[in-house]
């Protein structure tokens, strides 16, 4: 069993190249640029690791890792232009740099390459992979689509939220784990059990995503630091906050969500460690790991095997960009 950085370090060999043709340069150059800003490579790489779980590494599972990296790239690109994002990995976003009706079609392009990348994958896998490619590929468009819906409402419930990052999240971390696992040969049952590993993971990666939005490090992050609090996005922070905040509070927390003053963000901030968001955030993350850890136990490989899963969750729940 390889390390996530042995195979982050091995994807990133096979995707830096060129995933389009040349003509028309004004959309795939476009297309080319989002790929090759960085990123983690981390639904890649969980697809390798659902595979290596099972069996050898094969051209299938490069395959499918290369779709879940472009299905992912294709969502940040659409993301950024429904969040009115500047920043993504520490660069002008696509919309920003190329246009917003460019970056759409970028986004498009990103899709079809994927489902291309897939049609090339053994015959007897295929049906499965793309029942389940397509079902997460749905549920996330679902999750974007609450997303936006919860930026134009007073307030959602932790419940709401919790179901709304599962959606635009963490499917895809999770989706990505069985889908290495099926061409890996997996049974079934370990296969809904690194799913539901992936799952739990995902929420807590999307947390901790929330949590960084607010107060993370501007040079490490890549994003625009206070995103969410200017978009009014329904986050676990501001349901937190306004669950515990005094009457003082809420009001303020209440009025600023109506206007785009210029101190909106730091005083939105204050409000959050008033409240003590960064303790939430923490018993939160943990919450959800515990339950991944637990769906990890129950797989019937060797203790060994889960070991890099184990340390990939901690990566990825202990991140700073
Ligand atoms: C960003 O995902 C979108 C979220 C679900 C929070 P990543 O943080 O994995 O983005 P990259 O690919 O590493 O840039
Ligand atoms: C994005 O959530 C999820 C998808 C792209 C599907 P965010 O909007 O929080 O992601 P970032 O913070 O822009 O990466
Ligand atoms: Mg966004
Ligand atoms: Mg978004
Ligand atoms: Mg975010």
């Amino acid at each position: 069993m390889h390390s996530f950085l042995e195979l982050s370090a091995d994807f990133e060999k096979r995707f830096d190249k060129r995933h389009f043709p040349v003509h028309p340069a004004t959309l795939y150059d476009a297309a080319q640029y989002i790929l090759r800003i960085g990123g983690k490579r981390v639904r890649p790489v969980s697809v390798l690791m659902g595979c290596e779980l099972f069996s050898e590494i094969n051209d299938d599972a490069y395959a499918v890792a290369n779709a879940i990296e472009l299905f992912h790239n294709f969502s940040l690109v659409h993301d950024d232009i429904m969040d009115k994002a500047p920043l993504r990995r520490g660069f002008e976003t696509v919309h920003t740099k190329y246009g917003e009706s460019t970056a759409l079609l970028a986004g498009d392009v990103m899709l079809v390459v994927a489902y291309e990348q897939l049609n090339q994958i053994d015959t007897t896998k295929i049906q499965s992979v793309l029942r389940l490619f397509s079902k997460t590929a749905k549920e996330v468009c679902e999750g974007q689509q609450l997303d936006m819906d919860f930026e134009k409402i007073a307030m959602v419930s932790l419940e709401d939220y919790l179901n709304m990052i599962t959606l635009k999240t963490s499917v895809l971390l999770a989706a990505s784990l069985q889908l290495g696992a099926i061409i890996g040969g997996a049974g079934e049952a370990n296969q809904k059990h690194l799913y539901e590993f992936g799952k739990n993971i995902g929420i807590a990666f999307q947390i901790q995503d929330d949590y960084l939005d607010a107060f993370g490090d501007p040079e490490k992050f890549g994003k625009q630091v206070g995103g969410d609090i200017l978009a009014n996005k329904k986050t676990f922070l501001l349901i937190h906050a306004l669950s515990v905040a005094n009457d003082k509070q809420k009001e303020e927390l209440n009025q600023l969500l109506q206007t785009n003053s210029e101190d909106k963000v730091s005083r939105v901030l204050k409000i959050y460690a008033d409240c003590k968001v960064a303790e939430w955030a923490s018993t939160l993350k943990e919450n959800y790991f515990n339950i991944a850890i637990k769906h990890l136990e129950e797989l019937a490989v060797s203790n060994s095997r889960k070991a890099e899963l184990e340390k990939l969750a901690r990566y990825l729940l202990q991140r700073e960009s």
